[in-house]
């Protein structure tokens, strides 16, 4: 497929704008697997007609289902596990001793397929019970997709081999009729409310949570976009909140008040308490 760099600067254009996700020239190759793939949801066999639909007007239904495609939403249960351990063995106690035993305001702000709230939730009802009632809990995602996966509470075979230990299938989860689907227990789902938000654009509610976890999603956007949404994060948290990051992904270059703390090996970053 001859793809121009016209075709390929509209679509990268679009996506930045957006999403902030970069997709830089010398990267423009990792669109044609996302090009193949609308092609293919429009039924078109070329790229120019695809560049033609998008050129003349792009309908609400056609923005989300280009945003489907163009995120990565890579994800699994308890991924890098220290983050969720941290939330009842450090967070946790930190936060009751400032703000007592109240209402509970955690936000998992890149939340993909789910498996980082559920896997939020099942560390609370397991390790913190007498948590697990006072939190509330938002999850909240850019692709409708992905949301919608998320939504449902059901996870296939290959989802549930990645992190999930069996004990945890076996309590927290059912499986759906014949097939190797299981649908996490209603407790935990009706627990989360997600919506859809985007970093980049959306109003952030402001001094409103105690956690917000952010994670590997700030490793696609550049350092501009990095800095705006950061600080937004940071006004988000009450003080004394916390703030969690990706492995990997770090406050270097960006110049927040953030205490750092942390749990073995894992840095946590905290709003100054006031
Ligand atoms: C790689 S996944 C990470 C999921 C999960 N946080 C984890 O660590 O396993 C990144 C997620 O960020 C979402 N995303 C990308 N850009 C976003 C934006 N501007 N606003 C909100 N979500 C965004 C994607 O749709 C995707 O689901």
């Amino acid at each position: 497929m001859q793809i121009s760099n016209e075709i390929y600067k509209f679509f990268a254009d679009y996506i930045y704008k957006q999403t902030g996700i970069t997709y830089l020239e010398k990267d423009y190759y990792r669109l044609d697997s996302r090009f193949k793939d609308l092609m293919q949801f429009f039924e078109l066999d070329n790229i120019n007609d695809l560049y033609q639909k998008y050129k003349t007007n792009i309908t609400p239904d056609m923005h989300a289902v280009l945003i489907n495609f163009s995120t990565n939403n890579e994800t699994y249960f308890f991924r890098d596990k220290k983050p969720f351990k941290a939330l009842t063995e450090h967070i946790l106690p930190a936060l009751e001793s400032k703000y007592g035993t109240g209402m509970l305001k955690i936000w998992c702000c890149a939340s993909s397929t789910g498996q980082e709230p559920v896997s939020i939730l099942m560390q609370l009802k397991d390790k913190a019970n007498k948590d697990f009632n006072r939190v509330v809990f938002k999850a909240s995602d850019i692709s409708k997709e992905a949301l919608s996966k998320a939504k449902s509470g059901i996870y296939n075979g290959l989802d549930i081999q990645r992190g999930l230990p069996i004990s945890l299938l076996m309590k927290h989860f059912e499986q759906q009729g014949e097939e190797n689907n299981w649908k996490i227990s209603s407790d935990i789902l009706s627990k989360i409310n997600y919506c859809e938000f985007n970093l980049l654009t959306d109003t952030f509610e402001k001094n409103a949570h105690h956690i917000i976890y952010c994670r590997n999603v700030l490793i696609y956007q550049d350092m501009d976009n990095k800095k705006v949404i950061l600080q937004n994060i940071f006004d988000a948290l009450k003080p004394g909140g916390y703030l969690i990051l990706g492995n990997g992904e770090s406050l270097i270059g960006i110049n927040l008040p953030f205490n750092k703390e942390t749990f073995d090996g894992l840095t946590l970053y905290r709003k100054p308490e006031e």
